[in-house]
């Protein structure tokens, strides 16, 4: 059956992937309570359409860290594609030309990044920092001579989240798939032993943990590449971020991967672009699924997203599935546009949103403040309104 959304294609890789490489793909951390609240957070999330605006041929397309994108969405950094079809980051980043979108292509890419610049995509490195400094050099070097558009350092991996699938799994990578840009392929992630992640040993033995605003500062200095800071929730840390002069962060819980009880990206969103004001980009990922998503993410403030699962499973059929993920989501976006009378990007922002009520179970729990102290307050007790435009306090009542 051909998928109409992107959940079809989920179910088609469940269906098709070894069920380590499901899981290892599929899981959070813990008992998966962040990967579950990042889809009811954006489920939450309703949006006042407009009307008579004539909005007949919505353009989704713009600009993402300085590179032109057909629409608000880059490819997620996602380690190890080639477990998901031979082809691996390769698929991903054809499709992702064919789409006009960039792609952040993993420092634990299982295909070096040389051979990726190779098929002509708008791409963005992605780094882990590592405790050999030297080889943090050398992979920016590497980044900037295969022609990477921006370099994405991803600050929410001191050490990997307890993802008990692949404990219990025992997953370790299979003989094809190595980390390529590391001399040893990440050896330690290659050797299996039972109830215990080897990815999670390689990640304790090689990155640094220590990780701090002054090592950015190395980095800042080191390149002339725009820095993106991926995995902020708080938003004293985005203010911290924009005043460091980093060109985008990405609002991220790594797709509920890392700590186990983080707020969800878009429920962190509001606050986050509060604090930043414009003076970087802000993108986001963790939980989008589809064009409804984009658009409300926008509508909260983002520039952008990141797209991270569905482009996996999209690659069970390689750069024709990819494709079709990316295509299906544009196509979405665009009916979504439609809908609520925006012709462009800028419009999206201009919406009023609403917050459905908190889930019952936490009434009346001091979470539901929590989650509101840095954003605009609920107005009444069941529900809240804001608009991201200061002219956008019309169409509620
Ligand atoms: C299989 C897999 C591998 C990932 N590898 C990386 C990685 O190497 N570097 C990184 O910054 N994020 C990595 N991520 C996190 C994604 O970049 C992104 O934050 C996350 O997938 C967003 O959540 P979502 O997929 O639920 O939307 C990975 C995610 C998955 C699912």
């Amino acid at each position: 059956m051909t998928p109409v959304c992107l959940g079809d294609f989920e179910v088609r890789a469940r269906t098709l992937l070894p069920k380590p490489t499901w899981d290892f793909i599929a899981g959070g951390s813990g008992a998966e309570l962040t990967m579950r609240s990042n889809r009811a957070a954006f489920d939450a999330v309703r949006v006042v359409p407009r009307v008579l605006r004539g909005a007949a041929l919505p353009d989704p397309a713009g600009r993402l860290c300085g590179t032109p994108a057909k629409m608000p969405v880059a490819v997620a950094p996602m380690a190890y594609q080639r477990l998901v079809h031979p082809d691996g980051e390769l698929a991903v980043a054809r499709a992702a030309r064919e789409a006009g979108v960039p792609m952040a292509v993993a420092m634990l890419s299982s295909v070096p990044i040389e051979q990726i610049s190779a098929v002509g995509a708008t791409l963005w490195f992605q780094l882990y920092w590592l405790r050999d400094r030297g080889l943090m050099e050398e992979l920016v070097g590497r980044a900037e001579a295969a022609g990477c558009r921006a370099l994405t350092v991803t600050v929410d991996v001191m050490r990997m989240g307890r993802r008990l699938r692949d404990i219990r799994n025992g997953f370790a990578l299979p003989p094809h798939v190595a980390a390529a840009h590391l001399a040893d392929g990440a050896a330690a992630a290659s050797v299996h032993a039972d109830e215990r992640s080897a990815v999670a040993v390689h990640v304790s033995l090689t990155f640094d943990p220590t990780l701090s605003w002054r090592d950015l500062a190395w980095l800042r200095e080191r390149t002339r590449l725009p820095l993106i800071l991926k995995g902020i929730l708080d938003h004293r840390d985005a203010a911290m971020a924009a005043e460091m002069g980093v060109d985008a962060i990405v609002v991220s819980n790594h797709g509920g991967r890392q700590f186990d009880g983080a707020v969800a990206a878009i429920d962190a969103l509001p606050a986050v672009c509060a604090a930043v004001a414009g003076r970087c980009e802000v993108l986001l990922d963790s939980g989008v699924r589809g064009g409804i998503d984009v658009l409300k993410a926008l509508t909260l403030g983002a520039d952008g997203v990141l797209l991270g699962r569905p482009v996996l499973w999209g690659l069970v059929d390689g750069e024709d599935g990819v494709t079709r993920v990316l295509s299906l989501l544009r196509e979405e976006l665009i009916d979504a546009m439609t809908q609520v009378g925006c012709h462009d990007l800028p419009s999206i922002r201009d919406l009023a949103h609403w917050r459905q009520e908190a889930p019952a179970e936490h009434d009346n729990e001091s979470y539901a403040d929590g989650l509101w102290s840095t954003a605009p307050r609920p107005t009444t007790a069941s529900r809240s309104f804001s608009s991201t435009s200061s002219s956008g306090s019309d169409g509620h009542s």
